[in-house]
């Protein structure tokens, strides 16, 4: 299974209403891909996880890249994973959208629980902590 874990800019002001499209989307696209994964926003920046199966992952991939609504994608990694992190959620977001500036470290926390590798589950927490505290 691949895993892919990169970080964005919006390119406008996203509001909620914008989040909320493209998690639709992406719920709809990725129950039906059989990826599933984490999508974190922060009011100026991205960070989402994606995994599955490698051609799922690859095309789902290529789509957002081409997508106007966020722009310098850098790819964080990108490996080979034997189990899902996020399995339960085919875009896990909604839940770190809802809360308030303070507990979204502890959300996070609980989101990326099952990630085995440390340093991705660092780069996500630490991408909470920096916006939580900003
Ligand atoms: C930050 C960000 C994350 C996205 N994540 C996903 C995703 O996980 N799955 C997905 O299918 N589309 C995702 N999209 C939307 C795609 O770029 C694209 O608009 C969509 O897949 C098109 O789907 P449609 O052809 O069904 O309308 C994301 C877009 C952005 C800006």
């Amino acid at each position: 299974m691949l895993q892919l874990l990169y970080i964005s800019s919006v390119t406008r002001a996203a509001s909620d209403e914008l989040v909320g499209e493209i998690l639709t989307t992406s719920r709809r696209n990725n129950a039906a891909a059989g990826v599933t994964g984490l999508l974190l926003y922060d009011g100026k920046r991205f960070l989402q996880a994606l995994e599955g199966s490698e051609t799922a992952v690859s095309t789902t991939y290529e789509r957002i890249k081409r997508d106007t609504r966020h722009r310098g994608i850098v790819l964080l990694s990108s490996k080979i994973v034997e189990t899902r992190s996020f399995g339960e959620w085919s875009m896990a977001a909604e839940k770190i959208a809802q809360a308030a500036g303070t507990t979204i470290p502890v959300l996070v926390d609980q989101l990326t629980a099952r990630v085995a590798d440390a340093n991705t589950r660092e780069i996500i927490r630490g991408f909470a902590r920096v916006r939580a505290a900003a």
